[in-house]
């Protein structure tokens, strides 16, 4: 079971870069059903974590999606979810234990949505997890969301930073500074892509200087399906 796990490992040593391990803790996971690209029903979640528990995962945080222009959630029916599947995962004999989070999408409505405590904190760390834009540019308002999130009493965990062009580029090593300076944690992808191997590709270069730096607060599966990769597929055009 989970050779893929073992796969994973065996590339990675390759490269003669440790391989980055799932924590006991897993920030960063779309379990809950039918509420965004990730888990498409009950069954389908209870894969998700039974795989996560082989794995060794102890505690899953469920950070769905809440992006407007995609997914349009709010924190009252993601907690009804949540409920329903906590409950069924109990049932089924799976041990391993589920809180809610959520992965806010940075556009120009959170703040908004920060300022009316419209956000999914986890942890004792009270970490409300976000994500941003991909590519080159540096997003509009990364850093006002950062301070008010400060402000109340969060602590901001960027997901995936190794996918953020804007902060592989260049300018990124300063950028990754000033968002240290800023109190903002870092949340990086151990899935089996290939091109998250530290060491390998340009995500994987930067997720090991991430980590010779110490950069690298928490680890998440972002799992959205049961599979090798976790990743939600496309439907066909
Ligand atoms: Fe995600």
């Amino acid at each position: 079971m989970l050779s893929w796990l073992g796969w994973s490992r065996r590339k990675q040593d390759s490269q003669g870069e440790a391989p980055l391990e799932l924590r006991p803790r897993d920030c960063h996971s779309h379990v809950i059903p039918g509420v965004d690209d990730g888990s498409r029903n009950l069954p389908e979640s209870l894969e998700m974590l039974a795989l996560l528990q082989a794995a060794g995962v102890e505690r899953i945080i469920a950070t769905p999606h809440i992006f407007p222009a995609r997914f349009p959630n709010e924190p009252e029916p993601l907690r009804v979810a949540f409920d329903e599947l906590r409950a069924a995962a109990a049932t089924s004999g799976l041990s391993v234990e589920l809180e809610l989070g959520a992965e806010h999408y940075l556009d120009d409505t959170l703040l908004e949505r920060i300022a009316n405590e419209r956000v999914i904190c986890f942890g004792p760390e009270r970490y409300v997890l976000f994500e941003t834009f991909t590519g080159a540019e540096v997003p509009a308002g990364l850093f006002e969301v950062c301070a008010a999130l400060g402000q109340r009493g969060y602590t901001p965990l960027m997901a995936h930073v190794e996918r953020y062009g804007y902060l592989r580029g260049s300018a990124g090593r300063e950028l990754v500074e000033d968002l240290r300076c800023a109190g903002v944690r870092f949340q990086v992808n151990r899935t089996v892509g290939r091109a998250n191997l530290p060491g390998v590709g340009p995500r994987g270069t930067f997720i090991a200087w991430l980590r010779r730096r110490g950069y690298i607060d928490e680890v998440g599966s972002d799992l959205h399906r049961p599979t090798a990769d976790g990743r939600p597929v496309e439907p066909a055009a």
